[in-house]
């Protein structure tokens, strides 16, 4: 019979991850900290022919590539089934239809095993990626994260608690830069894109900050800044004159990333938290990375800055984080279902 109230913590466990929420179905597997396996089959490639992720290609894709990835891991990590002491599995936010795919085979897996589930957010998964690259990593620490559907700045507590100290009011950082590639004529997945454009531009073009002047909380929106960008080719189109594509790239990233930065170091200095960490796709930006790794060495902060493939959707910031749920005994019900959104807290 299986009842969550029957598991024991143990040191050091063995935990299965597997991802879904998108279009990246992977799985990955731990020890305690240390990273046994990283396997990932995406549909990106496919999901690029349509402009972006068309949700039944992606549940289909999933359907198809769960049980090979979870094998793939298996075989990477020279485990065997037995050795797994828990399951942990992305239950939102996402595209529901891949979410349950990943879900329902997480289930299955730990039902048959008789180990706990644990139910991961996957935006937790993001800020939980810092460990990977630091297993000795302990909170208290800042967390920049900055994905295609998040933008905040977060005071990381302890493993499982932590505060928002600030964020967007409305479209993610990773979001502008999908549009911004768009607007550019940039195929899917569109913030690599914009960053390789960039690169052979300069920042000659005036873009409005992506930060709100509230005195009463730490505020960022992008609306304003995507709208600016549409504005100004629209402008030049009307006018008859060349857009410089690489300069708008360039002008844009800028004014989308360097507020993230003063912030979040604003913020550790202002709290005394002298550690940062990032997590979400938009980290993998190389601006940003060195902008960041800039600010935070002028300011003697420790900065955990997580490998790019665990910046973007990757299994083993789920199992990173099924470890700290695991740690605080936060096992799931078998009944728990998949969820498209989650708030952040
Ligand atoms: O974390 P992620 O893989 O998925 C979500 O949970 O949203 O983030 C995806 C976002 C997309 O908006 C993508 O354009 C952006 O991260 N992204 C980047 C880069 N790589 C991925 N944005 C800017 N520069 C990059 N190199
Ligand atoms: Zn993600």
């Amino acid at each position: 019979m299986y009842d969550v109230s029957n598991f024991k913590i143990k040191p050091n466990p063995v935990i299965l991850g597997i991802e879904s929420s998108c279009d990246e179905t992977a799985c990955a597997i731990i020890r305690g900290r240390r990273l046994l396996a990283n396997q990932i089959i995406s549909s990106a490639q496919i999901q690029a022919k349509f402009g972006g992720v068309v949700p039944e290609i992606a549940s289909r894709a999933h359907t198809e590539a769960v049980d090979e990835v979870v094998n793939n891991a298996i075989l990477e990590a020279g485990i065997t089934l037995k050795d797994i002491d828990a399951v942990a599995v992305t239950y939102g936010a996402g595209l529901l239809g891949a979410l349950l795919v990943g879900l329902s085979f997480a289930k299955g897996l730990a039902y048959s095993l008789n180990v706990p589930l644990i139910a991961v957010n996957h935006i937790r998964g993001h800020m939980a990626s810092a460990y990977l690259d630091e297993p000795d990593l302990k909170p208290p620490f800042i967390t920049l994260l900055a994905s295609g559907g998040h933008t905040a700045i977060l005071h990381t507590k302890s493993l499982t608690e932590f505060e928002v100290l600030g964020g967007t009011s409305d479209d993610a950082c990773g979001e502008a830069f999908d549009k911004c590639a768009r607007v550019l004529g940039l195929p899917y997945p569109g913030g690599p894109n914009v960053q390789r454009m960039a690169e052979g531009g300069n920042c000659t073009i005036s873009l409005p900050q992506c930060l709100v002047r509230n005195p009463e909380r730490l505020q960022f929106s992008y609306s304003g800044l995507k709208t600016a960008v549409i504005n100004y080719c629209h402008n030049k189109e009307q006018k008859g004159e060349e857009i410089n594509k690489a300069d708008l790239a360039a002008s844009f990233q800028k004014a989308a990333i360097d507020p993230l930065i003063k912030k979040t170091v604003e913020c550790a200095k202002n709290l005394g938290v002298y550690t940062v960490t990032a997590g979400g796709g938009v980290i993998a930006n190389d601006y940003l990375r060195n902008q960041l790794t800039c600010a935070c060495k002028k300011e003697n902060i420790k900065l955990v800055l997580p490998e790019k493939k665990y910046c973007t959707d990757n299994a083993a910031m789920i199992a990173s984080e099924g470890l700290n749920q695991y740690l605080e005994g936060n096992f799931a019900s078998l009944d728990i279902n998949a969820k498209a959104a989650i708030p952040l807290k």
